[in-house]
């Protein structure tokens, strides 16, 4: 029987691309886990410690090639690296690329319901759609983001100013305001309100989504993978993720009979209200096959939480961070901004089409730092060829957007940091095809205008109303950032004085 086996995964993996030698059992990623002395006894060079997991999994297309094989455990991993690979698989394979796999830890907790981690299907489809077109109705009428996301950052504003009087030469750590902002724009949008930034619950909420991620991606209950019935002992980060499924859903059960009670088809308040009254069509209808369901609604908001909120924290927080690094890029930025808006009215997206370096400075400094450096992972859910190889059904396909957007045929000196690459010689915006930060094809980032909104105004309002610096004497933290969820700077503060023109008022 061993034997059979054997044979039929030689077929299965006959042509399949490339890579290093997996260890027995371990395959590559799980080789890690064996000591280092015994790695080198089998000839394994030893690794530099400080180098990131993106530029290591850049680093092997060097050798392999840019698409190139790795085995955790038994499973078939493609890695997809430059432009011209990501590009090909991503829209001209779109039809097979882009299944996602069933992550045990995941699924246990998400039922591969939702749109982030569901099977690429009809049901994926009827779901992405439905959020998508209503997210997009937010941009209009009386649900209009704008004034939201500029409630949320007059707050910081307010904030910022008692802070830095307050910490002085200490600096201040943007990262629990803008968060708080960003999560509340998820909160108005999904749930219909906004929790005010020292709310207990709220931030406990908040807490509990990123931990409970962390512990899935960080920590021992990555073995639930391995060995699904590890989520069930009673002890260690085991019973802790169960204890913060709970809590979150306990949560957000309660929100939702809420809005159940409550719903008025005359006055829709939320994407929760519209979801409902997209269950009662289906009832009304009689397809009790219909996709909207009140579960299904539960796991979708926990979605946009996820997705959503960490992502454009951590892209605001870095292009604040690049600000304080380069005085004169944030001096450029500010002239463009006084020059356009001025000092007396708050930015808003009418002035976007209108500040060309400004916008080139936030897609220069998402170019470089990707906050979701591999994608989600995706799974072919058929056998293909691609590019000269054969990529069996159900392999896990990880999109390097790290190496797309560091790509040397595409990007003139890719490591250096250049706002002007994005303009042409009249200072007008480029768009580029190979800078792809939300993704490419069906599975592209379904918030990408959302977050562009938010990127947006949340960093033209407070360059408009704040110098940023780093605290006398203190040296800027590692640039390469913390690889968990998502790509975050290492923690910083800055110091901030208000700019001399506008009266508090107009700040707020
Ligand atoms: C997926 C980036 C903000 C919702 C993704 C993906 C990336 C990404 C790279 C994976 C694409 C793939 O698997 O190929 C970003 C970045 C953001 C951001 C850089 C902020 C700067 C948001 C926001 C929301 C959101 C604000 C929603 C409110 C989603 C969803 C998916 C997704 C639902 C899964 C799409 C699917 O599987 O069909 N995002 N995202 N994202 N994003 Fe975002």
């Amino acid at each position: 029987y061993l034997f059979l086996y054997y044979q039929k995964q030689r077929e299965k993996y006959r042509n399949i691309p490339p890579g290093p030698k997996p260890w027995p059992i371990f395959g590559n990623v799980g080789g890690f886990l064996v000591p280092s002395f015994v790695r080198r006894r089998f000839g394994e060079a030893p690794k530099n410690p400080n180098m990131s997991v993106m530029d290591a999994l850049t680093l092997q297309a060097k050798v392999y090639g840019n698409v190139y094989s790795l085995f955790v455990g038994n499973q078939l991993l493609v890695v997809l690296n430059g432009y011209e690979v990501v590009k090909d698989a991503l829209s001209n394979h779109a039809d097979v690329f882009s299944d996602r796999p069933d992550i045990p830890v995941i699924s246990i907790m998400t039922k591969r319901k939702g749109i982030v981690f569901a099977p690429y299907g009809p049901v994926w489809k009827q779901q992405r759609r439905f959020c998508h077109a209503t997210l997009r109705s937010f941009g209009l009428g009386k649900l209009s983001l704008e004034p939201c996301i500029h409630q949320g950052l007059a707050t910081i504003k307010a904030e910022l100013l008692r802070l830095s009087g307050e910490r002085g030469q200490g600096g201040v750590d943007l990262t629990p305001l803008i968060s708080n902002a960003v999560s509340n724009v998820i909160c108005s949008m999904v749930l219909g309100q906004r929790f005010h930034h020292e709310d207990r619950e709220f931030r406990t909420l908040l807490d509990l989504m990123v931990h409970g991620l962390e512990i899935c991606v960080n920590s021992a209950a990555v073995l639930i993978n391995v060995f699904p019935w590890l989520y069930y002992l009673p002890f260690g980060v085991f019973k802790e993720l169960r204890r913060v499924e709970r809590d979150i859903t306990v949560f957000l059960k309660r929100i939702i009979a809420n809005h159940r009670e409550t719903l008025n088809p005359d006055n829709l308040r939320d994407l929760t209200d519209m979801y409902f009254m997209k269950i009662l069509a289906q009832q009304a209808a009689e397809e009790p096959e219909g996709g909207f369901t009140e579960d299904y609604l539960f796991y979708i908001i926990g979605d946009l939480f996820i997705a959503g909120t960490d992502t454009t924290t951590n892209s605001v927080l870095w292009v604040l961070l690049y600000m304080v690094l380069h005085p004169d890029v944030q001096d450029k930025v500010q002239a463009e901004i006084d020059q356009v808006v001025g000092r007396h009215q708050v930015p808003s997206m009418t002035d976007k089409g209108h500040l060309p370096f400004t916008e080139a400075t936030i897609m220069e400094v998402q170019r470089l730092t990707v906050v979701v450096p591999m994608a989600i992972p995706h799974m072919v859910s058929d056998t293909r060829e691609f590019r000269g190889y054969t990529i069996p059904k159900g392999t896990v396909v990880i999109p390097n957007l790290w190496s797309v957007h560091r790509d040397p045929t595409v990007w003139e000196d890719p490591d250096t940091f250049n706002p002007a690459r994005f303009l042409d010689d009249k200072g007008k915006l480029l768009r580029k095809d190979c800078f792809m930060p939300f993704g490419i094809g069906h599975r592209v980032c379904m918030g990408e205008q959302l977050a562009k909104m938010e990127l947006f105004l949340t960093v033209t309002s407070l360059l408009q109303a704040f110098k940023f610096r780093l605290p006398e004497g203190k040296p800027p933290p590692p640039m390469q950032g913390r690889f968990g969820l998502t790509l975050a700077p290492h923690p910083y503060t800055v110091c901030l004085s208000p700019r001399s023109g506008p009266s508090q008022t107009h700040l707020m």
